[in-house]
């Protein structure tokens, strides 16, 4: 006799019977994360008791975003990153130790092989903006200093473009990597950073758009820091005062990450270094790196 036990399945039992489906899974994870994913999904289209216009639409909007998507942009990233599942999926994977910097949300931006300053540089290397003089320390939550640091840093220009939304320019600008001092200090030069909007001209914008969003991000600037022994930070430090603090496109705002920027007419600089005796910005931020395996029992994070 066959099993028609798949058959003529009511609505409630067709989720349990797509349920069950996954019970020969390779792993019990992949089972588990399909089974939680067809239940919530199920339960989606029943709430909200989805068309077949709306099916479609879906499709479609899915459609285009894989059409987009090349190696130079991911729009998938980009709608898990306005539907606030990038920071979900953060707040899970990095808790950190109280006192510990926060992570947020990595962005499309970032480029491996960055190139490598010394302390002091002007990483813009000719991107457009006011010069702002970062600097600070990387230290461990109980306050030593880290030495060798690697800080990875990138920004937007003044026009709110990375240099690799450039198809013109074949150098990077508002970027590189640098190494903390003996005592953990480290200092460079950039730009001031300025609020951009998000890439809003595909189908994510799209999305936004209908549902009565906007695209911007609050000025920041990216760090990422490694430290042998030290679990990973990505993060951003925001811009005080930034109207865009408070409905950040991609919810990546935390109180500890944004930071008072002075303002200077001009005069002396803090490092000496001759910009010409124009306005400045100055900033400084203290990063605190949580050990391996400290606060989330995590090899590394
Ligand atoms: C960024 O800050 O670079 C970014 C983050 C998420 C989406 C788009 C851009
Ligand atoms: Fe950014």
């Amino acid at each position: 006799m066959p099993d028609t036990a798949r058959r003529n399945l009511s609505d409630e039992r067709l989720t349990q019977v797509v349920l069950e489906s996954f019970e020969n899974a390779q792993t019990p994870r992949i089972k588990e994360v399909m089974q939680a994913l067809v239940k919530h999904l199920h339960a989606f289209a029943v709430e909200v008791q989805l068309t077949e216009e709306e099916w479609a639409k879906g499709i479609e909007f899915l459609t285009r975003t894989g059409h987009i998507t090349d190696d130079k942009r991911q729009e998938f990233i980009l709608l898990s990153d306005v539907l606030g599942l990038s920071m979900q999926v953060i707040g899970i994977n990095h808790p950190v130790p109280d006192g510990a910097t926060e992570n947020t949300v990595f962005g499309p931006f970032f480029v491996e092989g960055s190139p490598r300053y010394e302390l002091g540089d002007d990483i813009a290397n000719g991107a457009s903006g006011v010069p702002c003089y970062y600097e600070g320390r990387v230290t461990s939550v109980d306050g030593e200093p880290i030495a060798g640091a690697k800080l990875e840093i990138w920004m937007a220009d003044d026009q709110g473009n990375y240099d690799v939304q450039y198809s013109d320019l074949d150098h990077p600008q508002g970027r590189g990597h640098l190494f903390s001092a003996d005592d953990g200090r480290y200092w460079f030069w950039s730009v001031l950073p300025e609020a951009y909007p998000i890439p809003h001209d595909g189908p994510v914008g799209d999305l936004l758009k209908a549902s009565g969003r906007h695209p911007w991000r609050p000025a920041h600037i990216h760090f990422q820091i490694t430290a042998p022994g030290y679990r990973t930070c990505t993060t951003h430090v925001f811009v005080d005062g930034d109207k865009y603090l408070d409905s950040d496109a991609v919810f990546g705002v935390k109180n500890s990450l944004i930071q008072r920027f002075e303002h200077h007419e001009g005069g002396p600089t803090p490092d000496g270094r001759d910009i010409g005796g124009g306005e400045f910005w100055t900033m400084h931020y203290d990063f605190v790196l949580a050990r391996e395996g400290d606060g989330d029992g995590r090899v590394s994070g």
